[in-house]
């Protein structure tokens, strides 16, 4: 049974209390919902990638209640000191250097001499944090492969079973993962867009750099920067221009014409909105289209920087092929099954 925590003081510290003896428990940050466990402790590290189903290449964040408690464990220069002053808390991970004398345990790092950490923006879960006392690894709260959660009903679809509790601090407010900052290097490298833009980093530190992909594979240099990701089982379509009968459609702005299942990321067109509103939309639109047997979901054009970036990346590693045959193998979505409540979907049925 996964116990469901309010976001009080006896919840705060029923968490503290799972964590702190290696549990798992799943709370809301700013950005998505974070699978915690101790970063110290190999075995509760271990859990998290099992309970995900992820592969343990793939390193995880790990999260503090401030940047003098992270920078203890990662060696800061004046870039990520600068940076954590004017983003943090907030929706910025920084990778950095481990140091020798750091907490968070091999496991949580994939092995690798770089450590990612960032301060969230969520005050129940910062509360969280410093009652806990030690780096919380916490990748995003949904099995591996599968669209993130951004309220605590879409932990419980995919990991409910699976994990000691889940904090519920409501719907998360960004949507969107956290920026990804490789700081390891002379070279600041973006490895993820996110809702703290490539133009608010350079205002602080001057020129990023893009990584490459890899023109054959579609690979990124990011360990965990798979091409196919948040995907839901139904195929994307993307930039969709019209909309066909037997396709569910994701809007942005003025709807297109048709579609029998609509999902509005945004009537006035606002990105903040959009990004907020995106994966609740890929669940609502995924579970209800294959209920009314929709082949497809279309997306249409996001267009514009900033937060643009972060949504088009997300859309794009949705309608990415899938690893394996067939659109649906080789993606460990959370599938909803039985006994589990439809996802709220604001019908608007053409
Ligand atoms: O907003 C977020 O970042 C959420 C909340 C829960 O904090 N967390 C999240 O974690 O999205 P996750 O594990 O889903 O994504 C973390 C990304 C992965 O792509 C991982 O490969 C990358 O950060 N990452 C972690 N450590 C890294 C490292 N040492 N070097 C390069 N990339 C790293
Ligand atoms: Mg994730």
């Amino acid at each position: 049974m996964t116990e469901r925590l309010a976001a009080d003081t006896a919840g705060l510290s029923r968490a503290a209390e799972l964590l702190r003896s290696g549990g798992l428990v799943a709370f809301g940050t700013e950005t998505v919902y974070g699978l915690g466990g101790d970063a110290t402790d190999p075995l509760a590290v271990a859990q998290i990638f099992e309970a995900k189903n992820r592969p343990h290449f793939n390193p995880l964040i790990s999260h503090f209640a401030d940047a003098e408690s992270a920078f203890e464990n990662v060696v800061a220069d004046e870039r990520a000191r600068a940076l954590a002053v004017r983003f943090w808390p907030g929706p910025l991970t920084l990778v950095l250097p481990r140091r020798v004398d750091g907490r968070i345990c091999d496991l949580a790092t994939a092995g690798l001499p770089t450590a990612a950490v960032r301060v969230p923006a969520q005050e129940a879960t910062l509360t969280l944090l410093r009652a806990v006392g030690r780096p919380v690894a916490a990748p995003s709260a949904n099995r591996s492969g599968a669209v993130s959660p951004s309220d605590g009903g879409h932990v419980m679809d995919g990991l409910g079973g699976r994990i000691a509790a889940v904090l519920d601090t409501g719907p998360c407010r960004v949507g969107v993962e956290s920026t990804v900052l490789d700081l390891s290097g002379s070279a600041a490298i973006l490895l993820r867009p996110g809702a703290v833009t490539a133009e608010d980093i350079e205002a602080v530190i001057g020129p990023l750099t893009w990584p490459a992909h890899d023109s054959v594979s579609g690979a990124l240099p990011g360990p965990g920067m798979l091409k196919s990701h948040y995907a839901p089982r139904l195929p994307v379509r993307l930039d969709a221009s019209t909309v066909a009968d037997d396709e569910a459609l994701l809007a942005f702005g003025l709807p297109l014409q048709g579609g029998r299942l609509v999902w509005n990321l945004s009537e006035a067109g606002r990105l903040d909105e959009a990004a907020s509103r995106l994966f609740a939309g890929l669940r609502a639109l995924d579970y209800e289209g294959a209920l009314l047997g929709l082949r497809g979901i279309a997306v249409q054009p996001v267009p514009g920087n900033g937060l643009a970036v972060a949504i088009r990346d997300r859309l794009s590693r949705a309608a990415a092929p899938r690893p394996g045959s067939g659109f649906a193998s080789g993606n460990e979505s959370d599938i909803p099954g039985e006994g589990q409540s439809p996802p709220r979907l604001q019908r608007n049925i053409a």
